[in-house]
């Protein structure tokens, strides 16, 4: 073998300067309602305002997927009241807001496991994703009832349905299987709310992704946040395991 390490050649830019696809754990609804001495529904009614004022801001900076945390197969574990309360908050929210959001040129996408959630849901969720399916500016994935760990056994659940040889199973081919796969990985993984952790949020897709954690509740998220985001980002090396050739001195 050889003793010199090979150099792997990277983009011109170390970061190209806007996320394509930006992740992002809106967390922190029940905190910014207690604030406010109101219950934590309040929180999560303020959190869908935020969230139809960021896919604009982020599609204005050019970022192509928005992908969010709405709730997460773990959320169960919530006091039957809360998890109602956010079962029927979504079909409102739909009802307020699809127009607007389909006129903004927004493409709405719905990762999860649809199994479990109402008719009713299930219906505006396909309403959503029809009315919407033409729409280039931005595509928003709102990922409902979903889990890293459910992605991947999902999708492995149809590779075996599908009889592959595992010789041909590789990442490419869970890739293609998983519930993000109409998007590239995300660049970006944002976390409001304070927490350092992933909460079984992206697992497979957030392997290489710039991780950015604000101190900032859900509901007060808005442009400065998104630019202090967006520019740390901007700042950073990605290398996804490579080196960056040193820079050639001037005049050499
Ligand atoms: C995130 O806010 C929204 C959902 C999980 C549905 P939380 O409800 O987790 O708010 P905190 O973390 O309790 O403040
Ligand atoms: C993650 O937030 C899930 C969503 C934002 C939908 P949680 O509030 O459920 O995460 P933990 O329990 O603090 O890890
Ligand atoms: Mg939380």
């Amino acid at each position: 073998m050889s003793a010199h390490p090979r150099v792997v050649s990277l983009p011109q830019a170390a970061t190209d300067a806007v996320p394509r696809h930006v992740a992002l754990v809106m967390d922190g609804n029940g905190r910014w309602a207690r604030q406010r001495f109101m219950p934590r529904f309040f929180g999560h009614k303020a959190g869908v305002d935020a969230l139809v004022r960021a896919v604009n801001l982020f599609a204005e900076r050019g970022v192509e997927y928005l992908t969010v945390f709405a709730f997460s197969s773990e959320n169960w574990k919530r006091p039957t009241e809360e998890v109602s309360g956010l079962m029927s908050l979504v079909l409102v929210a739909v009802s307020k807001y699809l127009g607007k959001l389909a006129g903004d040129g927004v493409r709405i996408r719905i990762v999860g496991d649809r199994s479990a959630v109402s008719d009713k849901l299930r219906q505006a969720w396909e309403q959503a994703e029809a009315q919407t399916r033409h729409n280039t500016r931005i595509t928003l994935a709102v990922a409902f009832n979903y889990g890293g760990r459910w992605d991947i056994v999902q999708a492995c659940r149809q590779a075996l349905a599908e009889g592959i040889a595992p010789e041909a199973f590789d990442e490419a081919y869970l890739s293609s299987h998983m519930a993000l796969s109409f998007a590239p990985d995300p660049d970006l993984f944002i976390r409001t709310g304070g927490e350092m952790r992933i909460s079984n949020f992206v697992l497979w897709q957030a392997a290489y992704s710039e991780l950015f954690f604000t101190e900032c509740l859900w509901p007060d998220f808005g442009v400065r946040e998104i630019d202090a985001a967006l520019g740390a980002y901007a700042q950073r090396d990605r290398r996804f395991g490579g080196i960056r050739p040193p820079a050639v001195a001037q005049g050499a």
